[in-house]
């Protein structure tokens, strides 16, 4: 089997539920030595980390789960701190944590605003510097073209707007503009930024979206494409991502969404 990321480090956040666990897993066995987080402050999510790294060892890959808190700064700094000592360095960082905290906007708390910006945004924008300092401490290593590559995932809510859900959409409208301000930045440096941005993809972040069948056909009826997706479609784009086939692929976002960013309200109107 064609290994594209071979003798490459990956990191990925938030590692142990849905696309976190599955772009983890496409990374191992597209070849690469995978770190995978998850929450420290969720005890309760240490252990799926464990055993995707105790599976992805048994096929003959490598491993490893580490907890951590992507909001908090000194936790952020202790995950790369504990991948650099393991294997050296890291080559890929996909950051990937987030959660949602919905409400009618004039009853979102002030708490609930804080906690999906700090997650969702603050915490890539503490990944991503983290891993730009990383890549810039060991200079260029013979694995790939570029210096490093970071995937910050995103959401089709990153241009889609979602009432009910100001936060999350403001939290991924803010991706859009870092991960872009940051791969200008950085780009001199042969440093890849990209994002990804999935439409519905079955993972318990969305689960009461899809718990009955009219739920599931009013989800249904904003994707063209006619199912829901599953973190393999995005483990596979992460790894083309990661990857040198896609070496000219800088500061854009890739939309994984079966078209649900086409408009299908107007397929049979206007
Ligand atoms: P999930 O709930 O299955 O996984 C979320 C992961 O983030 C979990 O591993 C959780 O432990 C981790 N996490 C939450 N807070 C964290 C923190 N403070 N520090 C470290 N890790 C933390 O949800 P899913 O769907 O896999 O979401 C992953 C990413 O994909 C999120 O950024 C989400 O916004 C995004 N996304 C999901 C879509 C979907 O339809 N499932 C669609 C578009 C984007
Ligand atoms: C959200 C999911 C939702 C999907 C499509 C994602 O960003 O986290 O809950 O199903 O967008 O609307």
């Amino acid at each position: 089997m064609h290994k594209p990321l071979a003798g490459q480090i990956a990191l990925v956040t938030g590692a142990s539920s849905g696309i976190g666990s599955g772009v983890a897993a496409a990374l191992a066995d597209a070849g690469a030595h995978v770190a995978i987080n998850y929450n420290y402050n969720y005890h309760s999510h240490a252990e799926p980390a464990e055993k995707l790294a105790a599976a992805i060892t048994a096929k003959g890959g490598e491993a490893f789960a580490l907890g951590a808190d992507v909001s908090d700064e000194a936790q952020v700094d202790a995950m790369f701190d504990a991948v650099v000592k393991r294997y050296g360095t890291v080559d890929i960082v996909v950051a990937n944590s987030g959660l949602q905290k919905d409400a009618k906007f004039t009853a979102l708390t002030l708490a609930d605003w804080r906690i999906v910006i700090e997650t969702n945004l603050t915490g890539q924008f503490l990944t991503a510097r983290r891993a730009v300092r990383e890549f810039e401490r060991r200079g260029p290593r013979n694995v790939s073209k570029a210096l490093g590559k970071i995937i910050c995932m995103s959401s089709v809510h990153e241009v889609i707007p979602w009432a009910g859900h100001v936060n999350y959409a403001a939290s991924k409208g803010g991706i859009q503009m870092m991960m872009k301000s940051l791969a200008q930045e950085v780009a001199p440096q042969r440093i890849r930024v990209n994002g990804i941005a999935p439409g519905a993809i079955r993972t318990p972040i969305n689960q009461d979206t899809r718990d009955t069948r009219e739920k599931l056909d009013r989800l249904l009826r904003l994707i063209p494409y006619g199912r829901v997706g599953e973190v393999e479609d995005i483990g596979r784009a992460a790894v083309w991502l990661a990857s040198d086939e896609s070496d000219y692929v800088v500061g854009t976002t890739l939309f994984v969404d079966g078209g649900m960013t086409l408009y299908p309200g107007f397929a049979d109107n206007g």
